[in-house]
């Protein structure tokens, strides 16, 4: 038995392909384009380790994947596969369509014509499990009931608007052709391997290299944050447990304001690796212009993945900001490497300084 993951060099399918070997012996067959986001360091403690498999190529290569799914015949697909931050979106969506919504398309397509020749007690077992996110559920006002399954789907960046899309194929793919799979929705990560164009991982490399810190308009909106390693956790659950077809959106219950985020990292960053002057860190906070759209709040009611699988995040988010800022601090090799060449165009782009 394999799964086949998709996306597996990034954020959050390294974590996941980590955590998975780290549980059990089924072998991950894993597939990433190796995108400026992929990053074959963040596995490097796998090699050598026949358990892992790993396969360069797009997820809208139908070619490269019906090989894949073929020759490892896996009882699962995970797809994490995507362009996955807002600003890029903004700035060139064409990326997000092509990866976000056709890529999904031509891997869905040839999931379903491997899952239709399948032997048909493999074919019942078989799943197909989209990553998605809490954004497609739009804004929220300060005062609202955090996004349910059941919440209308509304997005507002080019991003959430490819990933809504993503998801929609995926629900006709189970209405119309059967095929099993299941959709899970998830608020904020962060953790270790997170690359640092996302907000808590841009403050801390640019507090320890003295730079300013970034916080868009006014700092108040809200997001809700959950520690990547309890993300992957849900999505095993999930997968062991989920009713083919249904959506199971996943949370940390820890709503906070980007400015609180800002300050509690710097209040980490004091005590840990204190600046040589003996100002605070949050001395280096700098509002800058707003993003465009900005979503002002997101909140999950992750009571469904509770009642149904009894998952629940083990880390709270003072416990899990801490291991992250400690992670970093003790991985400045892993920084070093990921701002290369292509990272300075980007903070240059975004931020107006290399
Ligand atoms: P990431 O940007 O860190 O990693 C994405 C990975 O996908 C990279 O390794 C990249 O090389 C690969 N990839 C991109 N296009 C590809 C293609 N066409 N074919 C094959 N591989 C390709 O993203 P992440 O933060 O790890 O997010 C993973 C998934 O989780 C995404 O689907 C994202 O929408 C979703 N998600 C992320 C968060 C978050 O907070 N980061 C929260 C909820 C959901
Ligand atoms: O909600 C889930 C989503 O979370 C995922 O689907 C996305 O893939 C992931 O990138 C993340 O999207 P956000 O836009 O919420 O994450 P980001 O880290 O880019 O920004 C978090 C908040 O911080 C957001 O309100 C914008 C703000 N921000 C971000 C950056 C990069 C700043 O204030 N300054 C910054 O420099």
């Amino acid at each position: 038995m394999a799964i086949l993951i998709t996306g597996g060099a990034g954020f959050i399918g390294s974590n996941f392909v980590l955590d998975w070997l780290a549980g059990c012996n089924e072998p991950v067959v894993n597939l990433d384009k190796l995108s400026y986001a992929g990053n074959l360091d963040n596995l490097s403690g796998l090699q050598g380790d026949a358990r892992h498999i790993f396969a360069q190529g797009d997820i809208g290569d139908s070619v490269l994947v019906a090989g894949l799914l073929a020759r490892h015949r896996p009882r699962a697909v995970l797809n994490f596969a995507a362009e996955s931050h807002v600003d890029r979106s903004i700035h060139g969506p064409e990326d997000f369509i092509q990866t976000n919504i056709v890529g999904t398309f031509r891997l869905l397509e040839a999931v379903r014509a491997y899952w239709a020749a399948l032997p048909l007690q493999e074919q019942t077992q078989f799943r197909f499990l989209h990553v998605s996110t809490d954004e497609v559920y739009g804004t929220l006002a300060k005062d609202d009931a955090p996004f349910a399954e059941t919440h209308r789907v509304e997005p507002n960046s080019p991003y959430s608007a490819s990933k809504a899309a993503s998801d929609h194929l995926v629900r006709a793919w189970h209405h119309t052709y059967g095929v099993p799979v299941l959709t899970t929705n998830c608020s904020n990560n962060y953790g270790p391997y997170h690359f640092p164009e996302k907000l808590i991982p841009l403050m801390i490399v640019n507090a320890l290299a003295g730079k300013p810190l970034p916080v868009y308009g006014d700092g108040q909106q809200i997001r809700d944050w959950l520690y990547v390693k309890d993300h992957c956790s849900a999505i095993r659950c999930v997968l062991a447990g989920g009713k083919a077809g249904e959506t199971y959106n996943i949370g940390g219950w820890n709503e906070k304001p980007n400015i609180e985020i800002v300050q509690t990292v710097c209040a980490l960053l004091d005590e840990l690796r204190p600046r040589a002057d003996g100002q605070s860190y949050t001395s280096q906070i700098t509002f800058v212009q707003d993003r465009p759209g900005h979503d002002r709040r997101y909140a999950i009611d992750a009571r469904k993945i509770e009642r149904e699988l009894g998952w629940r995040p083990a880390e709270t988010f003072e416990t899990g900001i801490r291991k992250t800022v400690q992670w970093y601090l003790n991985n400045p090799q892993w920084v070093q490497r990921v701002q290369s060449g292509s990272y300075r165009n980007w903070v240059a782009k975004q931020y107006g300084v290399a």
